[in-house]
This record gives C-alpha cells, sequence and structure tokens, in this order.
C-alpha cells in the first residue's frame, strides 16, 4: 500500500474528469444512444451484430478470428449475422419459442457464437455451459433451468445425462454422430438447408437473455438471469473502461460458460463494433504472446492468475514476441497483484487497469478507467451511474477505511434480475437497498476500493468460482468417503487452491491410491477445476451441533491460525 501511485497515461479518453462526470451522469444518456430508444425494437443480438452488418461501412470487417491449434477462421459482422440468422431458423423450426432455455456446451468455436446470437434472435435465453463441466455439473443446471434443447459436440454428449433430463426435447450436435434419433439434430446437416434471412423476435428490455449458474456457499449452484436491458451497461463499460475505438483488436481471454467470456467477451466488443479475437486450446505464455503478436492486439482483457503464470515463464519468453500493438491491459476476477502491475509495467510499458464485479453484477461496476490514477493493489472505483459503500451487517454506510461488506446500491443497468426457480434466495441479496456483494473491502479517503477477501466459504481457484458444498456433496458420493469439508487454501498462482478435508468409511484404509481415486471422482464426475489439489483425511469433520460443517475452523488449522469461537462445535 506504499508504492506510489502510477499515474494516468495522457489519455485520449472521454471519461476525463471523472468526478465532474458522476455528478451529472444519467443512464438515460446511454440508452438514447441505442436505435430501440426510439424505434422499441429491442434484441441485443440486433445491437451487437446485425446493426453492424448492416452498415455497408461494417460489414465486411472481421468481427471474430478465431484461432486454435486445430483451426483458423475469420467471420466478418455480416458473416456472423448470417449464420446466426440461420441458426434461429433452425431453432424456429425445431418449435423454440420466446422464454425457452437453450443451452450450449462445447468448447469456443465459431459455431457458439453462431448459435448463441442464434438463440437470442429467437427470444430465447441462452445458457453457456464450461466445456470443462462432468455429468453431475451438468445435470444440476439443465434440471434446475428445465432447458428444452441444448446444443453440443458428440465428444461431450457422454457426459450429458439424458434419461434424467426429460425436459430436455432437443439436441444439437456439432459433428458427426454414429446414433440418430428425433432427439438428435444435425447442426450442419440442419445449417446447409436454413435460410440466411431471419425476422428478429423483437423483445422488451426486460426479457430474459442469459443464464449464468454460479457457486455459492451453500446449496447447488444459483441460475443467474440476466436481461436484455443488460446491454446498457456492456456498451457504455466497452467505451469508458475497455476504451474501444472501432479500430481496435480486441482480446477477451475468458470462457463464455463464465460471465467475462460473455459480458466482455461477446456483448462490449461487438457493441462497441470491434474486432474480436477468441482463442481455443490450452495456455501456454507462448501461444498467449503469439495471439497478441500474431492478430496485433491492441486491448487486452485477462485475468490475475494468466498474468502470473505470465510473470513466472520469464523475461525470455516475453522478448521473443513483439508486443508493441497493446494499448491497454485490463484484469478481472481475482485480486491483482501490485507486484504482477509492475511487471507489467516493464513487460508491456503499460498500466494493468484492475475491474471488479460479479456474476450477479453483470457488467464491470468498480474499475481503474484509463485516465485515473492508479493504486496498485486497488480495484479502482465506481463507474458513473454506480453507487458503491462499504456498510455493515445492518446496512449502515462505514467511513473510509473501515473493513465491512462491499456494496452496491440497486439500480444499475445489468443487475440480475432473478435467482432461476428461487426467489427467496433473491432477496437475500439485499439489504437497505444495496446488493451485498459476499465480498469484504474497505475504501480509502481518496475513493478508492481495496478488496480483502470472501465473507463466504466461496472458492476462487484461478479466478473461477467454486462452491464448497458442490464439491463436498460429490466426494461423499464416493464409497470411501463419509465426511468432507472443502476449503480454499491460498496459492501463490492460482489465488487459492481447492482442499478438501475428508474421513472415510469403516473398511477403508487411507493410502495415496485411494487419495488420487477419491480427486478422479471428483474431476470425471463433476469438474476438472472442481477437483481437490489436495486432500486429507482426518478422523472428524468440525461441525455444529445442527450440523454444518464448520468450514471456518478446517481454514484456521490449515493456515495454523488461532480457531476463534468454537462454542457451536458439536461434542
Ligand atoms: C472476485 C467474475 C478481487 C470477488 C467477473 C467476486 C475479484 C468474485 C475481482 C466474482 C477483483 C472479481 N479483485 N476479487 N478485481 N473481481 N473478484 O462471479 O470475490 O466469477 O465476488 O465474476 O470474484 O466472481 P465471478
Amino acid at each position: 500500500m506504499d508504492m506510489q501511485p502510477i499515474l494516468a497515461r495522457e489519455g485520449n479518453h472521454n471519461l476525463r474528469n471523472y468526478e465532474k462526470i458522476r455528478e451529472s451522469f444519467d443512464w438515460e444518456d446511454v440508452r438514447k444512444t441505442f436505435s430501440w430508444y426510439e424505434s422499441g425494437k429491442v434484441n441485443a443480438a440486433y445491437e451487437t451484430i446485425d446493426r453492424h452488418a448492416d452498415d455497408p461501412a461494417k460489414k465486411d470487417q472481421p468481427a471474430l478470428i478465431y484461432s486454435s491449434p486445430e483451426r483458423e477462421e475469420t467471420l466478418t459482422f455480416g458473416q456472423l449475422k448470417a449464420l446466426s440468422n440461420k441458426f434461429a431458423n433452425l431453432l424456429k423450426k425445431q418449435n423454440i419459442q420466446k422464454g425457452d432455455r437453450v443451452f450450449l456446451f462445447m468448447p469456443r468455436s465459431p459455431e457458439f457464437y453462431a448459435s448463441f446470437f442464434g438463440i437470442l434472435k429467437v427470444g430465447a435465453i441462452a445458457g453457456p455451459l464450461f466445456e470443462a463441466f462432468m455429468e453431475q455439473a451438468v445435470r444440476d443446471r439443465l434440471e434446475d433451468s428445465e432447458a428444452t434443447m441444448l446444443i453440443t459436440t458428440p465428444e461431450l454428449l457422454k457426459r450429458v445425462p439424458q434419461e434424467d433430463l426429460p425436459n430436455l426435447k432437443k439436441i444439437v450436435l456439432i459433428g458427426y454422430h454414429s446414433e440418430t434419433n428425433e432427439k438428435y439434430v444435425d447442426y450442419y446437416h440442419e445449417m446447409e438447408q436454413a435460410s440466411e434471412e431471419f425476422e428478429i423476435e423483437w423483445v422488451s428490455l426486460e426479457d430474459g437473455m442469459l443464464l449464468h449458474y454460479t457457486s455459492g456457499s451453500t446449496g447447488k449452484p444459483k441460475g443467474v438471469y440476466h436481461v436484455h436491458n443488460a446491454m446498457i451497461q456492456h456498451y457504455a463499460t466497452g467505451d469508458w473502461v475497455l476504451d474501444l475505438k472501432e479500430d481496435d483488436i480486441y482480446w477477451c481471454t475468458a470462457d463464455p460458460g463464465w460471465v467475462t467470456g460473455t459480458s466482455y467477451g461477446i456483448f462490449a466488443p461487438w457493441l462497441n463494433g470491434v474486432t474480436n479475437v477468441i482463442r481455443g486450446g490450452r495456455f501456454t505464455a507462448e501461444s498467449w504472446y503469439e495471439t497478441i503478436d500474431k492478430n496485433n492486439v491492441t486491448v487486452w482483457y485477462t485475468a490475475p492468475t494468466a498474468l502470473r503464470k505470465l510473470v513466472s515463464a520469464g523475461e525470455k519468453v516475453v522478448k521473443k514476441y513483439d508486443l508493441s500493438s497493446l494499448r491497454h491491459v485490463l484484469s478481472v476476477g481475482e485480486p491483482l497483484n501490485p507486484e504482477v502491475i509492475t511487471w507489467g509495467v516493464n513487460a508491456f510499458n503499460l498500466r494493468i487497469h484492475d475491474t471488479w464485479w460479479m456474476t450477479e453484477t453483470g457488467a464491470m461496476l468498480i474499475v481503474n478507467l484509463p485516465d485515473m490514477d492508479i493504486r496498485p493493489g486497488s480495484m479502482g472505483k465506481p463507474i458513473p451511474g454506480v453507487e458503491a459503500a462499504i456498510i455493515d451487517n445492518e446496512g449502515n454506510e462505514l467511513p473510509p477505511n473501515q473493513m465491512g461488506n462491499l456494496a452496491i446500491k440497486q439500480g444499475w443497468p445489468s443487475m440480475m434480475r432473478a435467482i432461476w426457480n428461487n426467489p427467496g434466495k433473491y432477496e437475500s441479496y439485499f439489504i437497505n437497498g444495496w446488493y451485498v456483494s459476499g465480498d469484504s473491502a474497505y475504501r480509502d479517503e481518496d475513493g478508492y476500493f481495496w478488496f480483502q477477501g470472501r465473507l463466504d466459504d466461496v472458492i476462487n481457484t484461478s479466478g473461477e468460482r467454486v462452491g464448497p458444498f458442490e464439491v463436498e456433496s460429490k466426494l461423499i458420493e464416493h464409497p470411501a468417503v463419509s465426511e468432507a469439508g472443502v476449503i480454499g487454501k491460498p496459492d501463490p498462482e492460482r489465488g487459492e487452491i481447492i482442499k478438501a478435508f475428508i474421513t472415510l468409511n469403516e473398511g477403508y484404509q487411507a493410502s495415496d491410491e485411494l487419495v488420487e481415486e477419491i480427486r478422479k471422482f471428483v474431476k470425471t464426475g463433476l469438474s476438472a477445476h472442481a477437483a481437490p489439489r489436495e486432500i486429507e483425511i482426518k478422523d472428524t469433520i468440525p461441525k455444529t451441533r445442527s450440523g454444518k460443517i464448520m468450514r471456518r475452523l478446517l481454514k484456521s488449522w490449515e493456515l495454523g491460525l488461532p480457531t476463534g469461537d468454537t462454542s457451536t462445535l458439536e461434542e
């Protein structure tokens, strides 16, 4: 915290005079920039893709530059409009209606984006699933959302427990599959037949657009429900925070299975009409630098975990690539270490701009604007139109430098509108008109916010949110496991790793093989990113008298900290 602030670069930026703009800011002025403000014809897919495709000057501009180790492909705005129209026709033919939930479960690919916009164009709700999910994770989400259609690949179909999903009427398969039946729809065959013309289903700003499942500390993952209105903030933050200009080449490294990969991998860049680089395949420092170098990426939105990996890959690797195209770098998802910011100044000659937000908030809320002085370690300040504060548990605002709940005054455009099928849960987020984030933080005298940690047991591993309950539930399905408690253990590269404490059922002997088998069981049954890296076998797991696992106590043991109040501990 003693670090010198890093001063703003000489900006060409339109949000100078932050304090002044905040005073008079009105979201209405952003709303006015959309065509629906006059026409009343609302659909985020139109604003994101078709509007540019219908503009002769932009129609042939590359919208998507896709590359993976196996495949390279570029789609212009015109082509993306045509492909998504075809897919919308495919959906209509399968009788998909406005409001239906249509899920996508596949690796990042051009087909993903064509399908995604097709779903929006018929007024249905898109539910993207992370490609690493295994059967349990897929089942939970499709069951809860009552999805009627899934778009996937023949390889991933194995992880879809079709017999347990009576609502799932149709499965669109991208690629050859030996089995045919009335449930399966052949993507390539149908796309070939489908017309490129489609009349977009106009919706209202409050109609559903997106369901992102995310983990809390208790219970199954929750469906965070977003509506078309969110485009207002996706557009505005793309302009103010990502600082996108028409000729930018932008790269967001997040997978569309997570909210960053939709809000900032789809909406923000294309609402602002820029060329969007999408990279498939695994992370290596070389391939990431190459992506910037080869595509002349100008604006880059990534995550601390990735940046830390680049730091450890060393200076020699950076020097092999020409990264001079970069003009603006941003980060999200976890605390951005001050050392990484310093490294960024050396490696790219640029500041890395931290941004804070959540699946629930739909878009950025607290940020480092391009022309703001950065205080390394701080998440920055709220964007215009957003009021943030630190509150106590009763909803009273706390003075500067006091730690408390990071909370946001209700009323920003991209806020989730519901937790799917769970109105009670939705209500529980609010106190006195504040949305309570679950993060603890403080605000300094100058209005900068400083992240301190999670207030609940949610784990953040490599920027991915994992609920301990989901992992515990899977662990105890293994025949050897009697009880399980799961925590996040601090880790220099991943932020946190998942650590499980388990007790064994009678007849099972602790061994390295058994531990590995249990780890694999979670990895192949739930998801690779949710599998515990460490499993420790215990004689008992601490629980409250009402039977709740005391994860706080497990964490204190792990960290060798004082155990605090244990009065509720069972005998
Ligand atoms: C954490 C990702 C520190 C935080 C967009 C939040 C951060 C959770 C930051 C949301 C940041 C996000 N500094 N922590 N700049 N940004 N987080 O829903 O704990 O996957 O509550 O959304 O990530 O994660 P989610």
